[in-house]
């Protein structure tokens, strides 16, 4: 089965909304743990909307699976990132105006600036993976700027409703996964994905990892956040290649 990462900081949301204790991301993700999370994910964001820099020492001693921690390329942020050595860091475009990430990185514009960061945080042993869109030419130059991972930005299918576009998209992750594979990448997909559309993804061969937050964490409200991963991997079984 893929790793599944489950994205915590929809929990830090809610608590951030109150400026309270409660309820705690790194409780989450010892719970998502213990529902079959993988992998737990987590953005620092330069405006610190949801996780904290606080959050961050109790987090890496509370997680036993693979840590994954999603960045911008700030100077701060890649400085608090090599000094925490979280397993893999994966490098997003960060707006302040934005809801959520919209899109990913390009790596191709922005290569003098991804380039220095990427070296860095490989230099601490860090596995390092860029967000980027399905597009060929951003997948060949994450591979030269020393990427060892790509994930591949699923938001476009998320949004996808016809047959036909969704035929579309999914069309445009399998060439991604056959270029990335190509390249000697790993890939991951992630964003967007629900309990509902997840099946043609996980069917899909070549995804070696998904990170999920908004659809796991709003059913956890109701469920428990054990109750809503492990649903999540059962999906993950049930359409497993
Ligand atoms: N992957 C990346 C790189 C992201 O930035 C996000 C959103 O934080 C996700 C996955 C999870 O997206 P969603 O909350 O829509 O599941």
């Amino acid at each position: 089965m893929a790793t599944l990462g489950v994205n915590i900081d929809h929990v830090a949301t809610v608590r951030q909304a109150r400026g309270a204790d409660e309820p705690d991301p790194v409780w989450a993700a010892v719970e998502a743990q213990l529902g079959g999370a993988t992998c737990i994910t987590f953005h620092l964001r330069e405006d610190r909307r949801h996780m904290t820099d606080r959050d961050l020492p109790p987090l890496k001693a509370s997680v036993n699976v693979k840590l994954n921690m999603e960045m911008s390329i700030a100077a701060e942020i890649v400085r608090i990132a090599a000094d925490l050595r979280p397993n893999q860091c994966t490098l997003v475009p960060e707006r302040r105006a934005e809801r959520t990430t919209e899109g990913g990185l390009d790596v191709v514009r922005l290569r003098r600036r991804v380039a220095p960061a990427v070296k860095r945080l490989r230099d601490r042993g860090i596995v390092v993976s860029a967000f980027i869109e399905p597009i060929a030419e951003q997948i060949e130059c994450s591979a030269e700027l020393g990427f060892e991972a790509v994930e591949l930005w699923t938001g476009a299918y998320s949004h996808a409703h016809s047959p036909a576009g969704l035929r579309a998209e999914l069309d445009r992750l399998r060439d991604g996964i056959s270029v990335g594979q190509r390249c000697g990448l790993e890939v991951h997909g992630g964003h967007g994905l629900t309990y509902r559309n997840i099946g043609p993804i996980a069917a899909m061969s070549g995804f070696g990892e998904f990170n999920i937050g908004h659809s796991i964490v709003s059913r956890a409200m109701f469920v428990g956040m054990r109750a809503a991963v492990r649903q999540m991997v059962d999906l993950l079984v049930q359409f497993e290649p």
